[in-house]
């Protein structure tokens, strides 16, 4: 490559870098001004307006809630009458309307203290943007983050309502479409969709489930499902059954020491 074209594609990095930037700081900036605690309240609410996936009366779960835009939208959309209920690892500033708890969403304890909230009642939609800490080790975040997606369904989808609804945050890479495969036995609709706030920034996509079918149901967890998908992907977990020695002329000859 000459270094004028070097220089020339730098050029376009560069071009589309300071878009990205000002893409991101205008919903900033909107977020801001429409009194929205994160940038990512317009994606849940172009979420929203495609798919209206919320309604009065509904009783939502926002998994990894914090700063609490989401659990914004989601109180605005329920209404008085509906329920919404958030957790995070950190903590929150209150959001009127909602209870947002402190805790892990794959912990026992945390899960119990989401029962026990719910008080026998059955979720309409569970909106997840969770991700987790990024370690900048790419294979490594993306494992991490698809088994947390998965953990999220498996803990999720037996307090989720027939006709339900399941939104979650995935990082396009290895082992998306096998996590799809193993949710849509759930759902009779599962399909990505890029909101205008989330597109040219990283490789973030939501999954938008439909219509949750639990009759449809199969005996394993989706995580199982998952990591079984991408097992088979990585060509990993081959067990080789009655392997049969075979004889080589192929000698190792040791240089003899002086
Ligand atoms: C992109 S932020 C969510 C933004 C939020 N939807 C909003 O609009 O304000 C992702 C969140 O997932 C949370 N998270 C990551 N792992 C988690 C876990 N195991 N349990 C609960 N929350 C988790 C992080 O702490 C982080 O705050």
């Amino acid at each position: 490559m000459s270094a004028s074209s070097r220089k020339g594609n730098w050029g376009f990095i560069m071009a589309d870098h300071w878009i990205e930037n000002h893409k991101r700081d205008s919903w900033r900036r909107q977020a801001k001004a429409s009194g929205y605690r994160a940038r990512s309240a317009f994606k849940l609410k172009q979420i929203q307006a495609r798919f209206e996936l919320m309604r009065e009366g509904d009783v939502v779960l926002d998994v990894g809630c914090h700063p609490g835009g989401w659990a914004q939208v989601a109180v605005e959309e329920v209404g008085e009458e509906g329920i919404v209920i958030g957790v995070d690892l950190e903590p929150c500033q209150p959001v009127d309307g909602a209870l947002l708890m402190v805790g892990d969403i794959t912990d026992p304890l945390t899960q119990e203290r989401i029962i026990k909230e719910l008080e026998d009642r059955q979720v309409n939609s569970v909106i997840s943007d969770i991700s987790p800490h990024i370690t900048g080790k790419w294979d490594v975040d993306q494992a991490v983050a698809m088994t947390l997606v998965a953990k999220v369904f498996d803990f999720a989808l037996p307090l989720l309502c027939n006709g339900g609804w399941f939104v979650t945050k995935l990082f396009q890479g290895v082992g998306v479409e096998e996590l799809i495969d193993a949710v849509k036995p759930h759902f009779s609709y599962v399909r990505r969709f890029s909101p205008e706030a989330s597109r040219n920034s990283s490789s973030e996509v939501y999954l938008i489930c439909r219509n949750h079918t639990p009759w449809n149901a199969t005996s394993t967890s989706v995580l199982d499902r998952y990591e079984e998908g991408v097992n088979k992907l990585l060509g990993g977990d081959e067990i080789v059954d009655n392997v049969v020695a075979t004889k080589t002329k192929f000698t190792v000859r040791r240089k003899k020491v002086e």
